[in-house]
Protein backbone atom coordinates (compact mmCIF):
# COMPACT_ATOMS: atom_id res chain seq x y z
CA UNK A 1 0.00 0.00 0.00
CA UNK A 2 0.88 3.57 -0.68
CA UNK A 3 -0.86 5.94 1.28
CA UNK A 4 -4.68 4.18 1.14
CA UNK A 5 -4.45 2.56 -2.19
CA UNK A 6 -2.96 -0.85 -3.70
CA UNK A 7 -0.22 -0.71 -6.12
CA UNK A 8 -0.37 -1.68 -9.76
CA UNK A 9 2.93 -2.11 -11.95
CA UNK A 10 2.91 -2.94 -15.76
CA UNK A 11 5.81 -3.41 -18.34
CA UNK A 12 6.02 -2.79 -21.69
CA UNK A 13 8.44 -3.47 -23.76
CA UNK A 14 10.00 -0.77 -26.20
CA UNK A 15 8.77 -1.31 -29.24
CA UNK A 16 6.44 1.45 -31.30
CA UNK A 17 4.80 -0.67 -33.09
CA UNK A 18 1.68 -0.96 -31.14
CA UNK A 19 -1.68 -2.12 -32.97
CA UNK A 20 -5.40 -0.94 -32.16
CA UNK A 21 -5.76 -4.35 -30.41
CA UNK A 22 -3.09 -3.12 -27.98
CA UNK A 23 -5.12 0.05 -27.52
CA UNK A 24 -8.66 -1.19 -27.37
CA UNK A 25 -7.78 -4.31 -25.21
CA UNK A 26 -4.79 -3.06 -23.04
CA UNK A 27 -3.56 0.60 -23.01
CA UNK A 28 -7.00 1.73 -22.71
CA UNK A 29 -7.02 -0.30 -19.35
CA UNK A 30 -4.40 1.10 -18.02
CA UNK A 31 -5.23 4.60 -17.41
CA UNK A 32 -8.65 3.31 -15.56
CA UNK A 33 -6.43 2.10 -12.42
CA UNK A 34 -4.76 5.30 -11.82
CA UNK A 35 -8.12 6.61 -9.96
CA UNK A 36 -7.68 3.64 -7.05
CA UNK A 37 -4.54 2.66 -7.59
CA UNK A 38 -1.23 3.81 -7.35
CA UNK A 39 0.27 2.90 -10.84
CA UNK A 40 3.95 2.20 -12.27
CA UNK A 41 3.95 1.63 -15.80
CA UNK A 42 7.71 1.24 -16.81
CA UNK A 43 9.40 0.86 -20.26
CA UNK A 44 11.24 -2.45 -20.11
CA UNK A 45 14.57 -1.99 -22.08
CA UNK A 46 17.06 -4.41 -19.65
CA UNK A 47 14.15 -7.01 -20.56
CA UNK A 48 14.59 -5.99 -24.39
CA UNK A 49 18.08 -6.69 -24.68
CA UNK A 50 17.82 -10.34 -24.65
CA UNK A 51 17.51 -10.29 -27.90
CA UNK A 52 19.68 -8.61 -30.41
CA UNK A 53 18.80 -4.53 -30.57
CA UNK A 54 20.13 -1.95 -32.97
CA UNK A 55 21.28 0.79 -30.49
CA UNK A 56 19.87 3.76 -32.07
CA UNK A 57 16.26 2.34 -32.96
CA UNK A 58 16.61 0.77 -28.96
CA UNK A 59 16.77 4.84 -27.53
CA UNK A 60 14.29 5.90 -30.10
CA UNK A 61 11.69 3.03 -29.44
CA UNK A 62 12.24 4.06 -25.74
CA UNK A 63 10.98 7.57 -26.16
CA UNK A 64 8.61 6.18 -28.65
CA UNK A 65 6.77 3.79 -26.39
CA UNK A 66 6.68 6.61 -23.66
CA UNK A 67 4.96 9.00 -25.69
CA UNK A 68 2.50 6.39 -27.38
CA UNK A 69 1.57 5.54 -24.13
CA UNK A 70 1.03 9.17 -22.88
CA UNK A 71 -0.60 9.55 -26.21
CA UNK A 72 -3.06 7.12 -25.64
CA UNK A 73 -3.85 8.64 -22.37
CA UNK A 74 -1.43 7.91 -20.07
CA UNK A 75 -1.14 11.03 -17.46
CA UNK A 76 2.38 11.17 -16.11
CA UNK A 77 0.61 12.96 -13.20
CA UNK A 78 -1.29 10.20 -12.26
CA UNK A 79 1.16 7.71 -12.90
CA UNK A 80 4.63 6.58 -12.33
CA UNK A 81 6.04 6.40 -15.60
CA UNK A 82 10.02 5.40 -16.02
CA UNK A 83 12.23 3.42 -17.99
CA UNK A 84 14.04 0.43 -16.30
CA UNK A 85 17.71 1.08 -16.56
CA UNK A 86 16.93 3.93 -14.98
CA UNK A 87 16.07 2.84 -11.82
CA UNK A 88 19.36 0.15 -10.85
CA UNK A 89 17.37 -1.36 -8.27
CA UNK A 90 15.63 -3.55 -11.09
CA UNK A 91 19.11 -5.52 -12.19
CA UNK A 92 20.09 -5.79 -8.33
CA UNK A 93 17.10 -7.15 -7.11
CA UNK A 94 17.14 -9.20 -10.59
CA UNK A 95 20.16 -10.54 -9.41
CA UNK A 96 19.17 -11.76 -6.38
CA UNK A 97 16.30 -13.55 -7.45
CA UNK A 98 18.08 -15.06 -9.50
CA UNK A 99 19.54 -17.41 -6.90
CA UNK A 100 15.67 -17.80 -5.43
CA UNK A 101 14.69 -19.04 -8.98
CA UNK A 102 15.09 -22.77 -10.08
CA UNK A 103 16.59 -23.83 -13.05
CA UNK A 104 13.64 -26.18 -13.58
CA UNK A 105 11.31 -24.00 -13.52
CA UNK A 106 12.79 -21.59 -16.10
CA UNK A 107 13.36 -24.29 -18.00
CA UNK A 108 9.78 -24.75 -18.20
CA UNK A 109 8.52 -21.21 -19.47
CA UNK A 110 7.19 -21.18 -22.94
CA UNK A 111 7.91 -17.69 -23.90
CA UNK A 112 11.80 -19.55 -23.56
CA UNK A 113 11.18 -22.55 -25.45
CA UNK A 114 9.17 -20.23 -28.23
CA UNK A 115 12.16 -17.36 -28.01
CA UNK A 116 15.10 -19.72 -27.73
CA UNK A 117 13.57 -21.61 -30.99
CA UNK A 118 13.03 -18.24 -33.19
CA UNK A 119 16.86 -16.85 -31.72
CA UNK A 120 18.90 -20.12 -31.89
CA UNK A 121 21.70 -18.39 -32.53
CA UNK A 122 21.55 -16.49 -29.50
CA UNK A 123 20.00 -17.73 -26.31
CA UNK A 124 21.55 -16.13 -23.67
CA UNK A 125 21.57 -16.25 -20.18
CA UNK A 126 19.18 -12.91 -19.75
CA UNK A 127 16.72 -14.81 -22.19
CA UNK A 128 16.90 -17.35 -19.70
CA UNK A 129 16.64 -15.17 -16.22
CA UNK A 130 13.84 -13.16 -17.94
CA UNK A 131 10.99 -13.97 -16.20
CA UNK A 132 13.39 -13.68 -12.67
CA UNK A 133 13.63 -10.14 -13.79
CA UNK A 134 10.36 -9.64 -14.41
CA UNK A 135 9.90 -10.96 -10.93
CA UNK A 136 11.76 -8.27 -9.29
CA UNK A 137 10.57 -5.59 -11.26
CA UNK A 138 6.73 -6.50 -9.85
CA UNK A 139 8.74 -7.17 -6.20
CA UNK A 140 10.45 -4.27 -5.98
CA UNK A 141 7.21 -2.03 -6.11
CA UNK A 142 5.36 -4.53 -3.51
CA UNK A 143 2.70 -4.80 -6.09
CA UNK A 144 -0.81 -5.83 -5.42
CA UNK A 145 -2.14 -6.29 -8.98
CA UNK A 146 -0.17 -6.60 -11.93
CA UNK A 147 -2.45 -5.76 -15.79
CA UNK A 148 -0.73 -8.08 -18.03
CA UNK A 149 -2.02 -10.21 -20.88
CA UNK A 150 -2.50 -13.85 -21.00
CA UNK A 151 0.69 -14.61 -22.72
CA UNK A 152 2.16 -13.57 -19.26
CA UNK A 153 0.31 -15.76 -17.06
CA UNK A 154 2.86 -18.28 -16.64
CA UNK A 155 5.71 -15.60 -15.84
CA UNK A 156 3.24 -14.07 -12.96
CA UNK A 157 2.69 -17.32 -11.27
CA UNK A 158 6.53 -17.97 -11.44
CA UNK A 159 7.03 -14.42 -9.98
CA UNK A 160 4.37 -15.38 -7.25
CA UNK A 161 5.96 -18.44 -6.64
CA UNK A 162 9.63 -16.92 -6.16
CA UNK A 163 7.89 -13.95 -3.59
CA UNK A 164 6.27 -16.58 -1.55
CA UNK A 165 9.51 -18.70 -1.81
CA UNK A 166 11.50 -15.38 -0.18
CA UNK A 167 8.98 -14.96 2.25
CA UNK A 168 9.11 -18.43 3.39
CA UNK A 169 12.82 -18.60 3.95
CA UNK A 170 12.78 -15.08 5.44
CA UNK A 171 10.06 -13.40 6.82
CA UNK A 172 7.37 -11.35 5.06
CA UNK A 173 9.44 -9.29 2.47
CA UNK A 174 7.26 -8.96 -0.47
CA UNK A 175 3.53 -8.68 -1.48
CA UNK A 176 2.65 -11.56 -3.46
CA UNK A 177 1.15 -10.20 -6.79
CA UNK A 178 -2.47 -11.10 -8.12
CA UNK A 179 -2.43 -10.93 -12.04
CA UNK A 180 -5.42 -8.81 -13.94
CA UNK A 181 -5.77 -10.63 -17.06
CA UNK A 182 -8.58 -9.52 -18.92
CA UNK A 183 -10.07 -12.57 -20.79
CA UNK A 184 -13.22 -10.97 -21.95
CA UNK A 185 -12.20 -7.75 -22.94
CA UNK A 186 -12.07 -6.67 -27.08
CA UNK A 187 -10.10 -9.33 -28.83
CA UNK A 188 -9.36 -8.13 -32.15
CA UNK A 189 -8.42 -10.31 -35.21
CA UNK A 190 -6.58 -10.11 -38.20
CA UNK A 191 -8.04 -7.99 -40.99
CA UNK A 192 -6.41 -10.64 -43.32
CA UNK A 193 -7.22 -13.77 -41.25
CA UNK A 194 -9.80 -12.95 -39.14
CA UNK A 195 -9.78 -16.27 -37.19
CA UNK A 196 -6.39 -15.70 -35.41
CA UNK A 197 -5.47 -12.36 -33.50
CA UNK A 198 -4.33 -9.00 -35.01
CA UNK A 199 -0.33 -9.41 -34.12
CA UNK A 200 1.99 -6.90 -34.42
CA UNK A 201 5.01 -9.02 -35.97
CA UNK A 202 2.58 -10.00 -39.00
CA UNK A 203 4.49 -10.16 -42.07
CA UNK A 204 1.09 -9.68 -44.06
CA UNK A 205 0.78 -5.48 -44.12
CA UNK A 206 -2.51 -5.14 -44.81
CA UNK A 207 -3.14 -7.61 -41.46
CA UNK A 208 -2.66 -5.26 -38.79
CA UNK A 209 -3.70 -1.80 -38.21
CA UNK A 210 -0.94 0.55 -36.06
CA UNK A 211 -1.65 2.75 -33.80
CA UNK A 212 0.43 5.22 -35.27
CA UNK A 213 -0.56 4.11 -39.54
CA UNK A 214 -1.60 7.10 -41.34
CA UNK A 215 -5.66 8.10 -42.63
CA UNK A 216 -4.25 6.24 -46.28
CA UNK A 217 -3.08 3.66 -44.90
CA UNK A 218 -5.73 2.80 -42.15
CA UNK A 219 -8.49 3.33 -44.91
CA UNK A 220 -6.38 0.96 -47.49
CA UNK A 221 -5.89 -2.10 -45.03
CA UNK A 222 -10.07 -1.95 -43.87
CA UNK A 223 -10.73 -1.82 -47.80
CA UNK A 224 -8.81 -5.06 -48.65
CA UNK A 225 -10.11 -6.62 -44.91
CA UNK A 226 -11.66 -10.32 -45.18
CA UNK A 227 -15.27 -10.41 -45.43
CA UNK A 228 -17.34 -13.61 -46.79
CA UNK A 229 -19.64 -13.99 -49.32
CA UNK A 230 -22.76 -12.99 -47.65
CA UNK A 231 -22.79 -9.56 -47.98
CA UNK A 232 -24.92 -8.62 -44.86
CA UNK A 233 -23.22 -6.99 -42.12
CA UNK A 234 -24.21 -8.98 -39.04
CA UNK A 235 -22.74 -10.38 -36.33
CA UNK A 236 -21.77 -14.11 -36.13
CA UNK A 237 -19.40 -16.95 -35.23
CA UNK A 238 -19.68 -18.26 -38.50
CA UNK A 239 -18.75 -14.59 -40.38
CA UNK A 240 -15.40 -13.83 -38.01
CA UNK A 241 -14.43 -11.26 -40.94
CA UNK A 242 -17.44 -9.02 -40.69
CA UNK A 243 -17.73 -9.83 -36.95
CA UNK A 244 -14.64 -8.30 -36.38
CA UNK A 245 -14.99 -5.33 -37.96
CA UNK A 246 -18.06 -4.64 -36.13
CA UNK A 247 -16.32 -5.06 -32.82
CA UNK A 248 -13.75 -2.48 -34.02
CA UNK A 249 -16.73 -0.03 -35.54
CA UNK A 250 -18.12 -0.53 -32.15
CA UNK A 251 -14.84 0.49 -29.62
CA UNK A 252 -14.39 3.73 -31.86
CA UNK A 253 -17.90 4.92 -32.38
CA UNK A 254 -19.41 3.63 -29.02
CA UNK A 255 -22.63 2.11 -31.32
CA UNK A 256 -23.89 -1.18 -30.03
CA UNK A 257 -24.40 -4.43 -32.84
CA UNK A 258 -27.87 -4.07 -32.99
CA UNK A 259 -27.16 -0.28 -33.87
CA UNK A 260 -24.37 -1.50 -36.43
CA UNK A 261 -26.32 -3.89 -38.32
CA UNK A 262 -29.57 -1.77 -38.68
CA UNK A 263 -27.39 1.18 -39.75
CA UNK A 264 -25.74 -1.13 -42.47
CA UNK A 265 -29.10 -3.15 -43.00
CA UNK A 266 -29.13 -3.32 -46.92
CA UNK A 267 -26.28 -2.00 -47.59
CA UNK A 268 -23.08 -3.87 -48.80
CA UNK A 269 -19.45 -4.51 -47.46
CA UNK A 270 -18.20 -1.71 -49.44
CA UNK A 271 -19.49 1.20 -47.60
CA UNK A 272 -19.00 -0.63 -43.71
CA UNK A 273 -15.46 -1.27 -44.92
CA UNK A 274 -15.59 2.54 -45.25
CA UNK A 275 -17.45 3.91 -42.51
CA UNK A 276 -15.32 1.22 -40.00
CA UNK A 277 -11.85 2.87 -41.49
CA UNK A 278 -13.37 6.31 -40.96
CA UNK A 279 -14.23 5.88 -37.46
CA UNK A 280 -10.90 4.18 -36.45
CA UNK A 281 -8.69 6.75 -38.38
CA UNK A 282 -10.72 9.49 -36.40
CA UNK A 283 -10.23 8.19 -33.34
CA UNK A 284 -6.84 7.69 -33.71
CA UNK A 285 -6.18 11.29 -35.06
CA UNK A 286 -6.12 12.17 -31.80
CA UNK A 287 -3.30 10.09 -30.39
CA UNK A 288 -1.32 10.47 -33.56
CA UNK A 289 -1.17 14.32 -33.50
CA UNK A 290 -0.13 13.98 -29.37
CA UNK A 291 2.50 11.33 -30.17
CA UNK A 292 3.59 13.76 -32.59
CA UNK A 293 3.57 16.72 -30.30
CA UNK A 294 5.50 14.95 -27.83
CA UNK A 295 8.21 13.00 -29.75
CA UNK A 296 8.87 16.57 -30.86
CA UNK A 297 9.89 17.54 -27.13
CA UNK A 298 12.20 15.08 -26.11
CA UNK A 299 13.26 17.69 -23.45
CA UNK A 300 9.76 17.31 -22.16
CA UNK A 301 9.81 13.32 -22.80
CA UNK A 302 12.75 13.10 -20.47
CA UNK A 303 12.02 15.05 -17.57
CA UNK A 304 8.90 12.92 -16.89
CA UNK A 305 11.53 9.88 -17.24
CA UNK A 306 13.55 11.84 -14.81
CA UNK A 307 10.61 12.39 -12.09
CA UNK A 308 8.95 9.00 -12.97
CA UNK A 309 12.70 7.44 -11.86
CA UNK A 310 13.26 9.40 -9.15
CA UNK A 311 9.66 8.45 -7.74
CA UNK A 312 10.16 4.90 -8.27
CA UNK A 313 13.66 4.97 -6.87
CA UNK A 314 11.90 5.95 -3.70
CA UNK A 315 9.46 2.79 -3.55
CA UNK A 316 12.54 0.49 -4.40
CA UNK A 317 14.87 2.21 -1.99
CA UNK A 318 12.69 1.03 1.69
CA UNK A 319 12.31 -2.55 -0.58
CA UNK A 320 16.32 -2.93 -0.90
CA UNK A 321 16.87 -2.19 1.88
CA UNK A 322 14.43 -4.67 3.62
CA UNK A 323 15.95 -7.13 1.60
CA UNK A 324 19.52 -6.70 1.93
CA UNK A 325 18.73 -6.89 5.91
CA UNK A 326 16.76 -10.14 5.65
CA UNK A 327 19.89 -11.71 3.38
CA UNK A 328 22.44 -10.64 5.73
CA UNK A 329 24.52 -8.50 3.68
CA UNK A 330 26.28 -5.87 5.43
CA UNK A 331 24.60 -2.39 5.48
N1 LIG B 1 7.32 -9.62 -20.08
C1 LIG B 1 6.35 -8.59 -20.32
C2 LIG B 1 5.90 -8.67 -21.79
O1 LIG B 1 6.63 -9.11 -22.63
C3 LIG B 1 6.90 -7.22 -20.05
C4 LIG B 1 7.22 -7.06 -18.59
C5 LIG B 1 8.46 -6.94 -18.04
C6 LIG B 1 6.28 -6.96 -17.55
N2 LIG B 1 8.36 -6.75 -16.70
C7 LIG B 1 7.05 -6.77 -16.35
C8 LIG B 1 4.89 -7.02 -17.48
C9 LIG B 1 6.43 -6.65 -15.12
C10 LIG B 1 4.28 -6.89 -16.24
C11 LIG B 1 5.05 -6.71 -15.06
O2 LIG B 1 4.80 -8.25 -22.08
Amino acid sequence: MIGDKKIVFSGVQPSGNLTIGNYLGAIKNFSRFSEDYKTFYCVVDLHSITVRQVPAELRRRTYETLALYMACGLDEKKNTLFVQSHVPAHAELGWILDCYTMFGELSRMTQFKDKSQKHAENINAGLFTYPALMAADILLYQTDLVPVGIDQKQHLELARDVAARFNQIYGDTFTIPEGYIPTDTMKIASLAEPTSKMSKSDPNPNACVYILDSKDDIMRKFKKAVTDSDASVRYSEDKPGVSNLMTIYRAFTGKSLEEIEREFDGRGYGDFKLAVGEACADGLAPVREEFARLMADKAYLEQVMKNGADEAAYYARKTMSKVRRKIGFVN
